[in-house]
Parts: structure tokens; sequence; C-alpha cells
């Protein structure tokens, strides 16, 4: 596919997602809790406050050598994750909007997701809806977040929307083995950073790499077994998680029980058709960034 395809292409999904987010029916939240610890940022301008019942809190991302990052996900009321379409766990259009492609990567500088959760191709990571368009740029923050992908045996370059966008920067976390399948594909793309890492565990040097890249703050959006990887390497600082009212998705694709291991800051609850569904900022306690609350 040439670039001027690739651009009608990204052209066609971003209004498609624009449209999405303005047409949207979306509840307010309400709070239920809030205990923002002393060093935690809030965002938000005057709409995101009035359809999130307050601010949205981060953790602070002034660590010298690595990342705040954030795991953002919904489950449905048993616990899975796993939906070929995420919005199907009945989370509801406010979190999808609001949270998932909203406040959860606002203050970005990256999106970051597993390989089986990008491996469809047609998505971009970024938010869309006017609001937090604007939001994002008072912030001083480019356009679009850094799209990162991460993938141990490599992906189809060639055929993925959001490698083949030049305005868009993407970083590849691999191992050399996916640098190898790539390489060809990559080198064709200099918009797009490669770092590799000599295995999988190797997670923690990988995001050591990042802040001379431009990235401080990355929104994980999973799925659960690389969104498990990060807890295991102690790289995550939030959980924003949204819990349907009703039961679903695949059997046995609950989040890692380390996702549940913080303190709630805040809670919400979805209002009229959205009564129900519930919305928790966990803050998770790592040694030499705890910001949670005693
Ligand atoms: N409910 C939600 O909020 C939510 C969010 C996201 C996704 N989902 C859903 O969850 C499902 C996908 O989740 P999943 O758990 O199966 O897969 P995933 O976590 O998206 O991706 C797993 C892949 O990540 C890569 N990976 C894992 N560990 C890595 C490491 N240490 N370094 C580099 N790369 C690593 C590997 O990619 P390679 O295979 O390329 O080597 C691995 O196969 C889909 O149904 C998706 O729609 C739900």
């Amino acid at each position: 596919m040439d670039s001027q395809t690739w651009r009608a292409r990204f052209e066609a999904f971003a209004g498609k997602r624009t449209r999405a987010a303005l047409s949207a029916v979306m509840p307010p939240y309400e709070t239920e809790r809030e205990q923002p610890a002393p060093r935690m940022r809030a965002v938000g301008n005057g709409w995101t406050r009035a359809m999130f019942d307050g601010p949205f809190y981060l953790s602070p991302a002034d660590a010298p050598r690595e990342p705040s990052c954030s795991l953002v996900f919904v489950q449905s009321a048993d616990g899975n994750t796993g939906a070929a379409n995420p919005a199907d766990l009945g989370g509801g259009a406010t979190d999808a909007h609001l949270i998932y492609e909203g406040l959860s990567r606002v203050a970005a500088d990256a999106v970051l997701s597993g390989g089986e959760t990008v491996r469809g191709g047609g998505t971009v990571f970024s938010v869309w809806h006017p609001e937090l368009v604007q939001l994002r740029a008072a912030l001083g923050l480019p356009r679009h977040p850094v799209q990162m992908v991460a993938t141990l045996e490599g992906l189809d370059v060639e055929r993925m929307l959001l490698f083949n966008v030049p305005e868009l920067s993407v970083i590849v976390l691999t191992a050399s083995a996916g640098a190898a399948r790539m390489k060809e594909a990559l080198s064709a793309r200099p918009w797009v950073a490669s770092v590799v890492m000599r295995d999988k565990a190797d997670l923690r040097p990988a995001f050591e790499r990042l802040p001379p890249l431009g990235v401080r703050r990355i929104s994980c959006i999973g799925g659960r077994r690389f969104a498990g990887s990060l807890l295991d390497a102690g790289l995550v600082d939030d959980v924003y998680l949204t819990t349907a009212p009703r039961p679903g998705g695949e059997p046995d694709t609950a989040l890692a029980s380390a996702a549940f291991d913080g303190a709630v800051v805040v809670r919400k609850r979805g209002t009229r058709e959205e009564a129900g569904v519930m919305f928790e900022h966990l803050v998770r306690r790592r040694p030499g960034r705890d910001v949670s609350n005693p």
C-alpha cells in the first residue's frame, strides 16, 4: 500500500473515532471516594471535571531512570478482560471515550500495547474527543502519543496502520528474534525506533532506555499477559480499572492478582444507563516512588 493510501486510511480512522466520541451518550460518573496523595498530579478541564466528577490523578513522572507507567483495563463483573472488542465487556461509553481513549492517556507520552492486542492492525492509540484533544494540547503534548508495541516474535509491520503513518512516532519493544524478523521493514521506516531486549525478562532495562527517547509517562492498555509481565517487573505505578455490571468476556482472562495490590485513591460510579459500572484508580507501592496514602 502506498503512503497516500495509508494517510487516507489514517484520516478515515481518525474521523471515525472522533465521530464516535462526539456522538456517544456518556452519563457522567459520580465520586464515591477521592483520597489522592499530595504528590499526585491532577489533570482535567471543565468538561472532563464535569464528566468525571473531579480531576483525574496521575502518579508523578519524575523518576530519573524510568517512566511512570499505568495500566488501563475494563473487566467484566466476574473479572474477565479478554474480548475481541473490550467495549463488549460492558464498561460503557463513558469508560470507552472519557477514560480509555481519554483521561488515561491524555497526559501520556506513549501508549503501550502487547503484541496480541494490536495484531488486528487497524488501530492507532490516541485521544479523539475535541475536549481531550484540547486538554492534551494545553498540557503541551504532541497531538498523538508515541505508539509503543511490545512483541517478542515480531509483528507484521507492512500491514499495520500504526507503523505506516510517518507523523506517528513509534517504538517497538522487542527481543532479538523479533528485531531480526522486522529488520527490513523497520529500516524503511525511520519514524520507528526499536528497543531490543536480550530476553523477555529485560523489561526494566528496556524501560530505562525510554526517557532519552522522550517517554516519561506511559499508558499501557494491556492485554493482560503483557500487563502481567510489567507487574512482575515492578514497573506499574497506577491501575485504572473499570468493572462492568454484568459477567462476560473470555473465561479465565482475569488480570494478574498483583494488579489489585494497591491503595484505592479514587472510586467512581456510573450513572443513569451506566448505573452499576465502577471505576477505580489504584496506586501501587513501589520502592522509592510511593505516592499512596498510608
Ligand atoms: N479488557 C481490556 O481492557 C483489554 C485490554 C487490552 C486487550 N484486551 C483483550 O485481551 C486480549 C489480548 O490479551 P493477551 O493477554 O492475549 O495478549 P497481550 O498481552 O496483548 O499480548 C501478549 C503479547 O505481548 C508480547 N509480550 C509479552 N511479554 C512481552 C515482553 N516481556 N516483552 C515484549 N513483548 C512481550 C508478546 O507478543 P508476540 O506474540 O508478538 O511476541 C505476547 O504474545 C484480546 O482479546 C484483547 O482484545 C482487553
